[in-house]
């Protein structure tokens, strides 16, 4: 329920709390809304924010970017984290586990678009890996420091794209994974899959699979996002599916598109620092811009799949990665 005082509208700029002495990881901040996310939660003071991406360039730029006008980029610290390696997703997890003493936001948001299916070095559809597998990992690994931060929170940028994600979708196997369904039906399924991860959590964290729960005590709050349509890099990637026509579908549709800074960011950013989260107890929800929780679709709210995705992470973690410091 959007705030009656509020409406809907939530502006980074001065909407988001003082963040003295708290400490945030996103990941994909390198770049796009990711880079919005990480430039207003630096504009607020936090302690220490750390940006997880792939490529070193993007991760240069950004930090040149933030330091211009944002604030003090030294406490900005990038971390590369390859989301397609698996072993290097699970390095960069355990030492971030290692270090930490208090997480109070953990930003899925990295994610390949609507693109060519490829298989990764693991043996995975790359968009299943990058966009839910490898950050599921990273939420399981960094949860005890989430769960002894208070009013911590986990969130996972979706899409509305979920919504059209095929009704085939069951995650019951790594065959069914491994086949390519074509560019636009590979993305939808994995925003479906990290909407449905966020609420399964929810369960099993409740349930005391994780330890111990009180009413106040471990339980981050945990909700995915839409931010809206915007311009960014990710809509090449529909180029290099879709040829010809997708240079035109892109070319046609990007001056319609709102802007990652100022728009894109605003419901993650609502989503983790708004004190509204604790005492709208808005938990397990679905948030598109600005700040309001909407219904998903039926598939999102499907309790057989979100349980089948859940078995499906469990067997590739533990049989890609192995050795896990968490039982699923
Ligand atoms: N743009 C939209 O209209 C829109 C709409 C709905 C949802 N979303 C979602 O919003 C999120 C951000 O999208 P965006 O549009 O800002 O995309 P973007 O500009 O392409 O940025 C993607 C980010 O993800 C990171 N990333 C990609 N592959 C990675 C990998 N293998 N390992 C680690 N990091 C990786 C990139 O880091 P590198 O620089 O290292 O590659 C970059 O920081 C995505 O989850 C996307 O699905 C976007």
């Amino acid at each position: 329920m959007a705030s009656l005082i509020t409406g809907n509208k939530f502006d980074p700029n001065t909407d988001i709390p003082d963040l003295s002495g708290k400490v945030y990881v996103v990941t994909g901040g390198s770049a796009g809304i990711g880079f919005g996310i990480v430039a207003h939660l630096l504009q607020h003071n936090p302690e220490k924010i750390y940006l997880l991406s792939n490529k070193e360039e993007h991760a240069e730029e950004a930090q040149q970017e933030l330091a211009k006008t944002w604030g003090d980029a030294s406490k900005v610290e990038w971390r590369k984290c390859n989301l397609e390696s698996l072993k290097q997703t699970d390095e960069t997890a355990r030492n971030l586990a290692k270090e930490l003493t208090r997480l109070d936001g953990l930003v899925c948001n990295a994610g390949l678009g609507v693109g060519p299916y490829n298989e990764s070095e693991d043996g995975l559809d790359t968009h299943m890996q990058v966009n839910v597998f490898a950050q599921a990992h990273l939420i399981l690994t960094l949860l005890p420091v989430l769960q002894k931060t208070k009013d911590s929170r986990i969130v996972s940028q979706s899409s509305d794209l979920h919504r059209a994600a095929p009704s085939s979708v069951k995650f019951q196997s790594l065959d069914e994974i491994n086949t390519d369904i074509g560019a636009t039906y590979l993305y939808n399924r994995t925003k479906l899959a990290q909407i449905l991860f966020s609420r399964e959590l929810i369960k099993h964290i409740k349930a005391g699979q994780f330890g111990t729960v009180s009413e106040t005590e471990g339980l981050p709050w945990i909700n995915s996002t839409h931010p809206g349509a915007i311009k960014t890099d990710q809509q090449f990637q529909a180029e290099d599916a879709y040829g010809t026509l997708g240079k035109i579908g892109v070319r046609v549709v990007r001056p319609f598109l709102g802007d990652p800074v100022d728009q894109g960011c605003r419901p993650v950013l609502f989503a983790t620092t708004s004190p509204d989260i604790v005492k709208e107890q808005i938990q397990g929800a679905y948030i598109v811009p600005d700040r309001k929780p909407t219904d998903p679709s039926s598939q999102a709210k499907d309790d057989e799949l979100s349980a089948s995705l859940w078995k499906l992470t469990k067997e590739v973690l533990e049989s890609k990665i192995g050795n896990l410091d968490y039982t699923m």
